[in-house]
């Protein structure tokens, strides 16, 4: 009887989710290999959602956004008899490998049960994010910073006709690497982070500055989990609802943009107006730099299966595709290190 691969999606949907299910069932099916669809993340393992996944699923998926078999952010270990229900399904469904394509808290599911239960599971690194340890990009994120970019572009254009100050708010949890990105590639003059967080006063004083310099407009980008952060030492996270909105505990971010808006505003008198880019940031066809990162993370991934190398997730170190332990790609998140900050810097003012 053939040997028999899973895959699943889970956490946010990303570009290039598509393009990697389609490598891997490939050389998957070209090895010999059975391959299903395991629909809608860990959910699937707990409710026994699977299904064959041929050459025909995955024929002209390779430019589509989201994911064709569906995603969630179930957490077995916060479902009763979850863990039990991931083995049971995973034996009773013949699932001699699992590839789970996902970030910190899908992969940590895959890191643990390869951990505990010599889980047979490879991950692959997906987020918009780019917040993943152990690899230099995830998939995803390249898209994201393409369409922040082009964003901001465009509100350049009012900016300098209605001499405003545009706030942008981007996404990125708790760091701020589509900020950083997006900010340097769109010219931003102030950009404000989780790990560098600049204090109101100093972002107001930086607009001023450019006032004062002859530049009547000014363009701000926020990412999401900057904590508004004032010279008192007084620190503020923005939260959209103030719950835990999934079983990884994680908060909805969103709405930090308006709040610094209204502060720039009041402190400099200068009129100001918000942006939130929101979930526009994951949507729609991968950028060709992701197309081809996600094609190669799935033939890694179908490569580590075919060799047994359970345990492990393919990573991008310089433009070489190597592997990393899942352990290690889910033991801290990947923050933006200073000297990435100082370049933005360069042109804040
Ligand atoms: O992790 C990807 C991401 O888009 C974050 O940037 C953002 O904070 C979060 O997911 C939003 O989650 P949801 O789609 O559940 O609103």
């Amino acid at each position: 009887m053939a040997q028999r691969i899973g895959i699943l999606t889970g956490g946010g949907d990303c570009p290039g989710l598509n393009a990697v299910i389609r490598a891997v069932t490939r050389r998957s099916l070209d090895r010999g290999w059975e391959v299903a669809a395991v629909r809608e993340g860990w959910r699937g393992l707990v409710d026994g959602l699977v299904e064959p996944l041929g050459r025909r699923e995955v024929s002209g998926i390779l430019p589509r956004g989201g994911t064709i078999i569906g995603t969630s952010r179930t957490n077995p270990y916060k479902v009763e008899d979850g863990v039990e229900k991931v083995l049971a399904v995973a034996r009773s469904e013949r699932l001699d490998a699992l590839v789970a394509i996902g970030g910190e808290d899908t992969l940590g599911v895959a890191a643990r049960l390869h951990a505990e239960h010599a889980f047979p599971v490879v991950g692959v690194p997906k987020t918009i994010d780019n917040d993943l340890n152990g690899t230099d990009y995830t998939f995803g994120f390249d898209t994201a910073v393409f369409i922040a970019t082009e964003a901001i572009d465009r509100l350049h254009t009012t900016a300098e006709s209605h001499n405003r100050v545009m706030v942008v708010e981007v996404m990125g949890r708790h760091t701020g690497w589509i900020a950083l990105h997006s900010g340097i590639a769109g010219g931003a003059d102030v950009i404000l982070i989780p790990e560098h967080p600049i204090t109101v006063e100093d972002a107001c004083a930086l607009v001023e500055k450019r006032h004062e310099g002859g530049k009547d407009f000014s363009i701000v980008v926020v990412s999401e989990g900057y904590e508004l952060t004032y010279a008192s030492g007084e620190r503020t996270l923005v939260a959209g609802e103030a719950r835990a909105t999934d079983q990884f505990g994680h908060v909805v971010l969103g709405g930090v943009g308006d709040a610094l808006a209204r502060e720039i505003e009041q402190r400099t008198g200068f009129e100001t107006r918000v942006t939130v880019l929101g979930h526009v940031q994951r949507g729609g066809t991968p950028t060709p730099r992701d197309r081809v990162l996600a094609t190669r993370y799935g033939l890694k991934a179908a490569d580590l299966v075919q060799e047994g190398r359970f345990g492990r997730m393919a990573a991008l170190h310089g433009d070489e595709i190597v592997d990393v332990s899942l352990e290690e790609a889910t033991a801290e998140l990947k923050t933006v290190p200073p000297a990435w900050y100082d370049v933005a810097a360069a042109f804040f003012g």
